[in-house]
C-alpha cells in the first residue's frame, strides 16, 4: 500500500507512509497535517499534498455542535472516518479514539484501535496522555497498529486541567511533558502531538525525540504543524484560540452564497432559463391537448 501511486490527482504523487514520516524528521523536512471529517473536506485537504490527514475528535464540537470532545463516540469517529477515507487516498491517516475508548481496560483499547483500521480505514490511531498511557500505547503497537501520542493541552481531560489552557509553563511541569514524550517515544508512538505548549519547551522535546513531534500552539520548532480544518478556514466562530491562524473566510462567503439564493428565490430570480429544463413544443401541444379531451 504504501509504494502505491493512486492516480487520485497527480499520478505522480505517492501515498504517504509511517516510513516517509520518519524520514522527513531525519532529512529536516517539516510535516503538515489538518483534521477533515467528511469526503468533501478530505479530498481538499488531500489536494493540498498534506502528510496527515487527522479525523480528530474536534469534530464534536466543529461538527457536531457539542459543547466539548468528551461526549463523541466510537461510532461518530468510525462514521466520519469512513467518509474521510473515500477522499484522502494519498495522506497517511489517523483516527482520533474517543474519551473512553481505550482509558478503562487495555484489551478494550485495543480492540477500539483495531475497529478504527478494519471499520474506519485508518491507517493509525492517536490517543491523548503520557506515562498513565504509556501500557496501552504499547500493547496497541504489539498488535499492529501505529500511535500518535498526544500531550500538552489534552481536551479530553478539560476538567482535571481546569479549562483549555497552556501546559509545561513552569519547570516542573515542563520537565514532566518532556519525560512523557520520552516514555511514549519508548512505548513505540511514531509521533507525538504537543499542544499549547510553550516554544522553547516544544522546541526541547522535539530535538530530544528521535520521532517528529506535531505542533498545535507549541511553536514554530516542532518537527510539523496541524491545524483544525475549520478554524483554518473560517468556518468555526464559537471560539478561536491564539494559535489559530485563519487563512480564509470561508463562513463568510458560504453565507453570501446562501442569503442570496434566498432573496432569489423570493424575488423569482431563481431558477432562470439556464437552470430549467425544457420540453419538445409538439409534445407540450399534445400533452395540453391530453388535458383538454
Ligand atoms: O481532535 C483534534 O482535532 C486534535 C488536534 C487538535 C490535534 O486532536
Amino acid at each position: 500500500m504504501s509504494n502505491k501511486t493512486t492516480g487520485h490527482d497527480s499520478p505522480e504523487r505517492r501515498k504517504v507512509s509511517i516510513l516517509d514520516l520518519a524520514g522527513r524528521k531525519s532529512q529536516g523536512k517539516l510535516i503538515t497535517m489538518l483534521t477533515a471529517y467528511d469526503y468533501s473536506s478530505a479530498l481538499l485537504v488531500d489536494n493540498a499534498s498534506i502528510d496527515i490527514v487527522l479525523v480528530g475528535d474536534s469534530l464534536g464540537m466543529v461538527m457536531l455542535g457539542l459543547d466539548s470532545t468528551v461526549p463523541v463516540t466510537m461510532d461518530d469517529m468510525l462514521h466520519h472516518c469512513r467518509a474521510v477515507a473515500r477522499g484522502a487516498r494519498i495522506a497517511f491517516l489517523v483516527g482520533d479514539m474517543p474519551f473512553m475508548s481505550y482509558q478503562a481496560d487495555i484489551a478494550e483499547g485495543i480492540r477500539n484501535a483495531g475497529r478504527f483500521l478494519k471499520e474506519g480505514m485508518m491507517e493509525a490511531v492517536k490517543l491523548e496522555g503520557g506515562r498513565e498511557v504509556a501500557g496501552t500505547v504499547r500493547a496497541i503497537v504489539d498488535a499492529g497498529i501505529p500511535v500518535m501520542g498526544h500531550i500538552g493541552l489534552t481536551p479530553q481531560s478539560v476538567s482535571k486541567l481546569g479549562g483549555y489552557k497552556v501546559q509545561g509553563k513552569t519547570a516542573k511541569d515542563a520537565s514532566r511533558l518532556l519525560e512523557d514524550a520520552i516514555i511514549l517515544e519508548d512505548t513505540g508512538c511514531f509521533s507525538i502531538v504537543l499542544e499549547a505548549v510553550p516554544e522553547p519547551v516544544a522546541e526541547i522535546i522535539s530535538r530530544r525525540l528521535h520521532i517528529p513531534t506535531i505542533g498545535i500552539g507549541a511553536g514554530a520548532k516542532c518537527d510539523g504543524q496541524v491545524l483544525v480544518y475549520h478554524d483554518l478556514v473560517g468556518l468555526f466562530d464559537r471560539f478561536t484560540p491564539r494559535f489559530v491562524k485563519q487563512y480564509a473566510n470561508a463562513g463568510q462567503i458560504i453565507q453570501d452564497a446562501l442569503t442570496t439564493f434566498a432573496d432569489e428565490v423570493h424575488k423569482g430570480d431563481f431558477p432562470s432559463a439556464e437552470h430549467t429544463y425544457a420540453i419538445d413544443d409538439t409534445e407540450l401541444d399534445s400533452f395540453l391537448k391530453s388535458l383538454e379531451s
